[in-house]
């Protein structure tokens, strides 16, 4: 059984769950199911992964009628891409994320970004010279139709992911539905600090993307040196007899925060959630955090070719 944190929803939402970003299609359905067959109760999906048909193929094997597990036993999170912020896209944006994953309601569903992107199927609408074409469309019109999404039932929660503070201030300013959740990149080089504490302190939970510091991503140097393998985390692991994976992820989930490792390997995702057996020391949680950098490794400059 999994830790929870309570949302301001009243929600449980299991603190660890399984991210889906970079999982391809063909790898991430039985990454969901071996997820679901070692206890995972909560997965994380976006329309911008490409991927959500075939979490659904893995939801649907597992869930309903006759199957091991209720509807209501997983915490589903599902966001809202940047092409489809424009208030008249956000309905259906959501229902094709509900079609794809074969439910009838998310648990949360977040603005994947702050920005918005020209409207239309393309993923990262790009003029000839490899610059994103951007849309007017202001988050807090979309935060307003994602709001209709909890009064049609569609979804219990709403949240927000890679807002700043000043961003977050500026929705909660308007919010009829306060956002729940803000996800963003947070790992051992990236701790977040004061963005934790300010949502912590206007009662949004925060989940960590990323939080094995994302040795997959697809800008990644050779030769760069990743979290996984720096030797104070390896260290640290050895002294518990746990993996460097284990250790990181211990860390987020003792100091309150959610986290979504991503993995497609049985072995891994086995591994990354067998953290409820140990506890660090206050010294070691503090040791980790010294460890930070403020290294960003998710830029969505990158991300946009820019
Ligand atoms: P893979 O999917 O091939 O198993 P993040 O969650 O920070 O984005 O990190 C995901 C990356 O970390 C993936 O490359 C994933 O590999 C790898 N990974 C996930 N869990 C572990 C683990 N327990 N040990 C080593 N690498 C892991």
């Amino acid at each position: 059984m999994t830790a929870t944190i309570t949302l301001s929803t009243g929600q449980q939402m299991p603190a660890v769950g399984l991210g889906t970003w970079k999982s391809a299609p063909g790898q991430v359905k039985q990454a969901v199911l071996a997820a679901l067959d070692c206890d995972y109760r909560h997965i994380d999906c976006a329309a911008a992964y490409s991927n959500e048909r075939e979490v659904g193929e893995a939801l649907s094997e597992r869930l309903g009628e006759g199957k091991p597990l209720r509807r209501e036993d997983i915490f589903v999170t599902s966001k809202l891409w940047n092409t489809k912020h424009h208030p008249d896209d956000v309905e259906e944006a959501c229902k094709k994320s509900l079609s794809d994953l074969r439910l009838s309601y998310l648990d949360l569903y977040l603005m994947h970004w702050p920005m918005a992107f020209e409207r239309g199927d393309e993923l990262m609408p790009r003029r000839p010279d490899g610059t994103v074409r951007y849309d007017n469309t202001h988050y807090r019109d979309t935060w307003a139709a994602m709001e209709k999404l909890v009064d049609q039932g569609l979804v219990k929660a709403i949240g927000l992911s890679n807002f700043n503070a000043r961003q977050i201030d500026d929705i909660l300013s308007i919010a009829k539905h306060k956002p729940v959740v803000n996800q963003v990149e947070c790992h051992p080089y990236l701790v977040q600090t004061q963005l934790v504490s300010h949502c912590w302190g206007r009662g949004l939970a925060v989940t960590a993307y990323s939080p094995l510091g994302s040795p997959d991503r697809p800008w990644v140097t050779p030769g760069e040196a990743h979290l996984l393998d720096d030797p104070r985390v390896v260290g640290l692991a050895k002294c518990y007899n746990k993996t460097p994976a284990q250790v990181i992820i211990r860390w987020h989930i003792q100091r309150g925060v959610i986290c979504i490792p991503k993995s497609v390997t049985p072995s891994r995702i086995k591994q990354n959630i067998e953290v409820f057996d140990f506890k660090l020391t206050e010294e070691d949680m503090r040791v980790i955090e010294t460890f930070n950098r403020n290294e960003r490794l998710i830029i969505p400059t990158i991300m946009s070719g820019l």
